[in-house]
């Protein structure tokens, strides 16, 4: 973390609207600095006003590797560090697996996966020479529980989970702390101008899918969940002295991810002596990784 006398410098993506936004706000109203990133960066000129000095407004489409590290270029140069990264740019496609087009699926990927690894690692030499910093990854709940209907989102945010997991451990002895946010419903524009539908919808998939796909639709602006309070509990954990790995948002959140975390046991369990009697004979077990 930046020393007493300095505030904390943030890089978040993705600030036009939503949880972004919101974040960028509640950072700048307690004193610290953001780089408010976005694809049209005018869209944060209000604060890059109302914070002189302490802002700073990039170009940023993730999936532009020449912007990704002409930003972070900037921000190093402007302020000397950047303290916190937030991956937070991504968006949800919605429709079954084998309804997304290829485009539509590799478009997912490259903004909510390959845009966050890439951001990560542009911005991993600077904290690594600091020995401080923090990575805030949004993932989902999604990045926990695969929805039919979500699938190809789910598989974005469970493949950040699963960077942001081994990432977390790489990065401890340099004093850099990884979280994963974890969001069920909050009211951004997720579920409204981002949300990409499949232009196919197939007939056998509708009593499957089509309840899910019509309700992500329909809770456009009626979502339980409050960004403003998301930001808040980012922050908490940010101040932490022990950060939690996995942020949960929201109680829908919770409950799905308690009713995964007990199917998977159940199931585990139930399958348990099948899964250990698979060693060669004689063979003692170890762990992974030794
Ligand atoms: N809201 C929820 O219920 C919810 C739940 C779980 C997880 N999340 C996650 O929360 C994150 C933020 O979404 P949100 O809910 O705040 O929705 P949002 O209001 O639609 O904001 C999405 C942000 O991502 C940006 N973005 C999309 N593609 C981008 C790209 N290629 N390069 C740079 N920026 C890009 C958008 O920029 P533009 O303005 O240019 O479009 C916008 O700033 C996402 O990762 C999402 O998956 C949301």
């Amino acid at each position: 973390m930046a020393n007493s006398s300095q505030t904390r410098v943030w890089l978040i993506t993705g600030s036009s609207t939503g949880f972004g936004r919101t974040l960028a706000e509640a950072v700048l109203d307690q004193g610290e600095t953001v780089v408010l990133t976005a694809r049209k960066p005018q869209q944060v000129e209000d604060l890059t006003a109302k914070f002189p000095g302490r802002t700073l407004a990039g170009r940023l489409d993730v999936t532009n590797p020449t912007e990704v590290r002409e930003v972070v270029k900037q921000a190093i140069a402007t302020f000397g560090r950047i303290d916190v990264l937030v991956n937070n740019a991504g968006y949800g496609t919605l429709g079954a697996i084998e309804e997304v087009s290829d485009e539509d699926i590799r478009r997912q990927f490259d903004t909510n996966v390959f845009g966050a690894l890439d951001l990560t690692r542009a911005v991993l030499p600077h904290l690594r020479q600091q020995r401080s910093g923090h990575i805030i990854n949004f993932s989902s709940v999604g990045g926990f529980v695969s929805f039919p209907g979500s699938g190809i989102y789910c598989s974005t945010k469970f493949a950040l989970e699963g960077i942001s997991e081994a990432l977390a451990q790489e990065v401890a002895p340099f004093g850099i702390k990884v979280i994963i946010v974890e969001p069920g419903a909050f009211r951004t524009d997720f579920s409204g101008r981002s949300l990409v539908v499949s232009d196919t919808q197939i007939a056998d998939y509708e009593p499957v899918i089509g309840q899910y796909r019509q309700w992500v639709q329909d809770i456009d602006g009626q979502q339980q969940g409050d960004p403003k309070k998301a930001a808040s509990a980012i922050i908490q954990a940010v101040n932490s002295e022990n950060p939690p790995l996995r942020l949960t948002l929201g109680a829908d959140a919770v409950n799905a991810i308690d009713a995964k975390l007990k199917s998977v046991k159940a199931e585990l369990d139930a399958w348990r002596q099948v899964a250990v009697d698979t060693a060669f004979e004689g063979v003692t077990v170890s762990a992974i990784g030794g």
